[in-house]
Formats: structure tokens, sequence, C-alpha cells
């Protein structure tokens, strides 16, 4: 290189530096830089290889009289050049803080973000809602254990060891004399044992029988409820009910009280409504019959009074027990049931 540097003339390399300064500020503005290119940028015309630095070596070897101009000019060109670059890197530095602050700045005034809500399960808001409607008529909740002596269970009300109603369920049997509960009205022992009368008591529960399809499950809910006062009547029993039907269906279903059996009452009737889908004119959830079946009632067994030692002479009562995955059902028009046990959260979110 040095062998041919002094031949080359002071005017070639002089519009070389001009050619190089146009080449550069047009690359300057026409492009958008970001730091990586601007670094390029600068590496190409200002770093040890690049372009000026070449041509500033080419000037010191010029011959003294020719360089001082050269010098200067090339100088010039450097100097602009590595202000313009300084320029930009610091516009670049100042767009990216700012990116940056927008970026994790609070924005105070934009809406929250709503956090998803629970809510109750169906079955439990019928058991609540039956509830509540029981407190009106001065009811108070009461509940009993899931694990029950056969006492309870069964003796106690008047389903002694071999009587043939103990058919009617299927019970899950721990032991011989313990038993998982099969409906809730051993709750009606222990409260009567403990508490003096007059009573009135909602009882919500599980239970559990050895049964399952689309409309029983081996673990479900009930509803107990016992009055006993002085005089009590079936018509009392007729009314209560006939109100609970009005609140948590609606005024326009009918009600009907058809003659059945339970050991523990005497009389004792089934609870039937006029069927909310067909609005009792016959149809395949009826069995075409206009009716649905709601609750289990009647006059509490003398038996039942004896068990606790109440006074049969004077006191009488009702008692009454409602399924409250039939109840749901009906209520949300839900045909199978086992949807209320797989935790499905589309179909529980439906109950908003
Ligand atoms: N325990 C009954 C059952 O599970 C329902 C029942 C019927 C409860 C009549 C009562 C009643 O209190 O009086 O099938």
């Amino acid at each position: 290189m040095q062998d041919h540097l002094p031949e080359k003339l002071p005017e070639q390399l002089k519009e070389k530096i001009q050619q190089l300064e146009q080449e550069a500020s047009q690359e300057l503005s026409s492009q958008s830089f970001d730091e990586q290119r601007l670094e390029d940028f600068r590496i190409r015309y200002l770093g040890r290889q690049g372009k000026l630095t070449q041509i500033l070596k080419d000037i010191g070897a010029l011959n003294p009289h020719d360089r001082p101009a050269l010098g200067q000019l090339a100088n010039t060109v450097k100097v602009s050049l590595t202000q313009k670059v300084s320029e930009l890197a610091g516009a670049l530095k100042k767009t990216q803080r700012e990116k940056t602050t927008q970026e994790t700045q609070i924005d105070a005034t934009l809406p929250g973000r709503p956090l998803p809500r629970g809510t109750l399960h169906p079955l439990l808001k019928t058991m609540e809602d039956i509830v509540a409607l029981f407190k009106c008529y001065g009811f108070q909740c009461a509940e009993g254990p899931e694990i029950e002596s056969d006492y309870y269970n069964f003796e106690a009300l008047n389903i002694p060891k071999n009587h043939p109603a103990r058919d009617m369920q299927d019970t899950f049997y721990i032991s011989e004399d313990v038993v998982l509960r099969t409906h809730t009205s051993p709750v009606q022992i222990r409260v009567m044992e403990k508490f003096k009368p007059p009573l009135r008591i909602i009882v919500p529960g599980t239970v559990y029988r050895h049964d399952a399809d689309t409309s029983h499950s081996p673990m479900f809910h009930q509803v107990e409820g016992l009055l006993v006062d002085e005089k009590v009547s079936f018509a009392h029993l007729k009314g209560i009910l006939t109100y609970f039907v009005h609140e948590l269906f609606s005024k326009d279903v009918k009600v009907r009280f058809r003659p059945s059996y339970f050991p523990f009452t005497e009389p004792s009737a089934e609870l039937d409504i006029s069927c909310i889908f067909c609005m009792g004119k016959g149809c395949r959830v009826c069995k075409q019959s206009g009716w649905l079946e709601v609750a289990g009632c009647g006059m509490v067994h003398p038996a039942v009074f004896k068990a606790v030692k109440y006074d049969t002479e004077k006191l009488s009562g009702f008692a009454f027990g409602m399924g409250v995955e039939r109840l749901t059902m009906l209520r949300y028009h839900i045909d199978d049931i086992r949807l209320f046990y797989d935790n499905d959260l589309r179909f529980l979110e439906q109950f908003q």
C-alpha cells in the first residue's frame, strides 16, 4: 500500500472525501436506525478499519505540502459524522427510555380487571333457599351425623329389624349396627331427645343409598322438616307445604296430597305438584300423569314420640322429607343427576 500511495493525486483524495461525506449523509437520512445499525454505520466509516480512517491514513502518506488542506477537510467530515452518530445514538436511547416508562407506567384511569366470582353449587343453593323459606315460619336449622346408628336411622323411627319397610332403602352398612344414614329423618329423633316441645326444625343434609342411574346417585341430599306442638293437625302440614311449593316454584303450581305409607308417620302422604313442564297435561317427565312427586310427609307416629319420651296424649306434630336433587332438577330443568357431581364449570357457571 505504501508503494502506490504517493502516486495518488490530492485531487482524487479530495473527491473521495467529498463522495464519502455525501454517501454517509445520504445513508444517515434515508435509513431508520436502531442501535445495532448505527453501531455498524459507525464502524464502517469511523472505525479503525473504517472508510474515513483509511482516507486519513492515505493523507498521512501524501507529501507534506498537500497534507494540511486535505487533512482539515477530512477532519471536518470526521467531526461532523461523529457528532451526527452521537446525536442519533442519544435520540435512540431517549425513545427507548420513553417506551419502557410507557410500558411500566400504571394507568390509574383504566377499568379494573374483574376477578371471576364463584357461585353456590345448585344443590347447595336449593338447600339454602328451602331452609330460608322455612325460617320465615319460625323453623330452626338442625344437623346430624352422616354415619348413623341403626337405632336412629331405623329403630327409633318405628322401623324395627326385619321390618319389610327396611327394604324401601338400600342401606350401606358399616357394621351390623352402624350405617351411612339413608335419610335425614334420624335428626328428628336426635333433636327431640335433646329439646322439649314445641319444636320447629328444618334439616338439610347428605344421605346415602345403594342406587345409581340418571335420576339416582349413591350420595344425595334431603331436607327434613319437623314441627311438634299441641293441637297440630294435617291442615297445618298442608298449609305449610303448599306455601313452600308456591314459593319455590310458582303460585300457578297445584299441589296434591296422595295417601302413602311411611313407618314414622300416620297418616302418611306423598306431596305431588302439577307437572311444571306440561302444566299438568301429561308429558314424558311426569309419565303422562300430569303430576310430579316431590316430598314424603305425614303426622308423626305415636311410636316415634314414645321413643323420645314425648307425651303422646298432649302432643302432635307433622314431618316431611324431600329430595334436593329432584327439586333442583325440576327447578332448573336438568335431566341427568350426574351433572351435579361432575364439577364441570360450564354447567356450574350457569347458576350465577
Ligand atoms: N325419610 C323419608 C325418605 O327418605 C322421607 C320422609 C317421608 C320424611 C315422610 C318424613 C316424612 O319426615 O314424614 O324416603
